[in-house]
């Protein structure tokens, strides 16, 4: 079977070492005299190990400090739009949030029912198509924490460079970028994942939080979402999604044997590059979302043809081209490639190829 190239935004695209990895898991691991990585207690000394490893090679390949802990939760992302306001937001202080999109709205609403959250700036009047610009943006002074997102997948934004909010608490929504470049982890309260994008596959959440903030968080709201006991617990107050963080264990294994996280951004780079370039040369036929090449993301790029037959032709050209999920997200519309880590560059140049030639041909 040849299998397409998947541009899909989540759960996307893993690399086949990955795949064998966890076929070979799921059939038997010689490790635990042949029984299937699915069978196996979380609380066995096998499984001990491979949370240990998981852990260990996640804090070398961002560089964690001892301050934060490395956690595997459940609910997704969303449910870190939920745990955050539950854990630290308290009755006289306040979350702010910066809009950059629906994620990032929907982490703003969901806060809202837990106490006190505002925008503190937002590029909803843009379409989401940039960046909001926080020169001058300061949170209010009973601001408990800033939330960001790093990358915002439906638009094809990202910020190259995370803004700082001083000595306020600064929580990112990693989500669709984590481990696909280098960051200061220690400059963050919280940075949370949902692992389906570039970490493996979904069912598990990375929550990579501080220590001395969770120390100072609620202990009054249910046992299971308290940072503190799942810390405490290392991430096994109940079942852990164990074949999930297995995939994650592999992921990182297999970045490491790419150069580690400054070699794949540079790869990254080379990627989205070589689709904005098609997208810009092309005399406007492409038309980007995000015309800003700062605020333009190495992970989903967006893009749009001048109508919606050609919207249309362009998908199931590439669908037959073996070039898979090419679909916009359903509120915006156009095409949207999702080129996460384990995207090969050849993966990419074929894109590049198809949309030369689609073109020629238009
Ligand atoms: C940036 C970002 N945040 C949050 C989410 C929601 O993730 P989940 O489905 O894990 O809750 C997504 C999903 O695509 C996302 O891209």
């Amino acid at each position: 079977m040849t299998r397409p190239v998947n541009f899909a935004p989540g759960p996307s695209i893993l690399a086949p070492s990955v795949l064998d990895g966890l076929a070979k898991a799921v059939l038997g691991l010689d490790e635990v005299g042949g029984l299937s990585i699915l069978e196996i207690s979380h609380r066995s000394k096998y499984f001990d190990g491979v949370l240990a490893e998981t852990q260990q090679r996640l804090r070398a390949l961002l560089g964690i400090p001892d301050t934060h802990a490395v956690l595997f939760l459940q609910g997704g992302a969303r449910g870190q739009f939920a745990q955050l306001p539950l854990n630290f937001l308290r009755p006289g202080r306040r979350a702010a949030f910066v809009d950059t999109g629906v994620w990032a709205r929907g982490a703003l609403d969901e806060a809202k029912l837990v106490g006190d959250a505002y925008s503190l700036a937002s590029s909803h009047d843009g379409g989401y198509r940039h960046l909001p610009d926080l020169d001058g943006v300061a949170p209010a002074p009973d601001t408990e924490y800033v939330h960001t997102t790093s990358n915002n997948t439906i638009y094809g934004t990202q910020w190259q460079t995370l803004p700082d909010f001083g000595a306020v608490h600064h929580v990112c929504d990693m989500s669709s970028d984590v481990l696909s470049r280098p960051v200061d982890v220690s400059r963050f309260g919280v940075i949370y994942a949902g692992a389906q994008k570039n970490a493996g596959p979904a069912g598990v959440t990375l929550v990579i939080a501080d220590r001395r903030w969770i120390a100072e968080a609620r202990t009054d709201i249910p046992t299971i979402w308290q940072y503190g006991i799942q810390d405490k617990k290392d991430s096994c107050y109940n079942t852990p999604p164990t074949f999930a963080i297995y995939a994650v264990m592999l992921v990182c294994r297999w970045l490491e044997e790419q150069g580690g996280l400054e070699a794949i951004a540079r790869v990254n780079e080379q990627k989205a590059q070589a689709i904005y370039e098609v997208v810009d040369g092309s005399g406007g036929f492409y038309h980007p979302f995000v015309k800003e090449p700062s605020h333009r993301s190495r992970m989903n790029v967006c893009f749009e043809l001048p109508d919606e037959a050609r919207h249309t032709a362009f998908l199931a050209g590439a669908k037959e081209a073996g070039l898979d999920s090419l679909k916009g997200h359903r509120t915006a519309g156009g095409i949207r490639a999702s080129i996460y880590n384990q995207m090969p560059l050849d993966g990419v140049m074929r894109l590049v190829d198809y949309m030369k030639a689609f073109q020629a041909r238009a």
